[in-house]
């Protein structure tokens, strides 16, 4: 399973974007409502990437629109990042749930799924040329730095690779299921921090 065969090769970021909505390289787009590609301006010096579209992604069709995202945007503000200026993608560009009765329940995206998925964010990437390349979660930090990588140790390290600099930190929903909601933010707005300095 790939979505390399739906990737066209040189495409700006709106063939891209339209070339997504036909993907068939795992299954997830089979329960999906849509995909939600990324979003920002196609210049951006800082990408950010997180797991996958959650339920109201999915049927808005843009990435971090709900809790997750009113979390990150108010994260943002604090840290003097204007999301405006950043492209906001996702490792996972589908939803995947179970459903529970009406509820549509987040399920953690599979190793295939995941890999399946990544040529569309090595194109964004390819498109977009980020000096600064910012992983929300696990999943977005082992597509980029490899599944040996831990955000538990390695947070808020900026590390250099071939084409950006990369740093991880947590996914902001880590932050509101965490024990201790304000220390976790405080945690991720110092990250954040790093990565508006790391940019200056
Ligand atoms: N969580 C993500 O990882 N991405 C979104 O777009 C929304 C919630």
């Amino acid at each position: 399973m790939s979505a390399s065969a739906y990737v066209p090769a040189g495409a700006d970021l709106e063939t891209l974007r339209k070339a997504a909505s036909e993907c068939r390289g795992c299954d997830l787009y089979r329960h999906a409502t849509q995909i939600v590609f990324g979003a920002g301006p196609g210049d951006a010096r800082v990408v950010m990437i997180g797991e996958q579209p959650g339920d109201r992604e999915d049927v808005v069709g843009h990435p971090f629109v709900g809790p997750a995202g009113r979390l990150l945007n108010r994260a943002l503000v604090e840290a003097g990042i204007d999301r405006s200026m950043v492209y906001l993608t996702n490792a996972v560009k589908h939803f995947k749930f179970e459903e529970r009765g009406k509820r549509r329940i987040h399920q953690q995206p599979g190793r295939t799924e995941i890999v399946a998925c990544r040529p569309w964010l090595e194109a964004e990437l390819s498109v977009v040329r980020p000096e600064l390349v910012v992983c929300l979660g696990a999943v977005a930090a082992q597509t980029v730095f490899g599944p040996s990588f831990r955000v538990t140790r390695q947070r808020g390290e900026v590390i250099a690779l071939e084409d950006y600099r990369a740093v991880a930190t947590v996914h902001p929903s880590a932050i509101l299921r965490a024990p201790d909601r304000e220390a976790a933010y405080e945690e991720f707005i110092a990250d954040l921090r790093t990565v508006r300095t790391a940019m200056e």
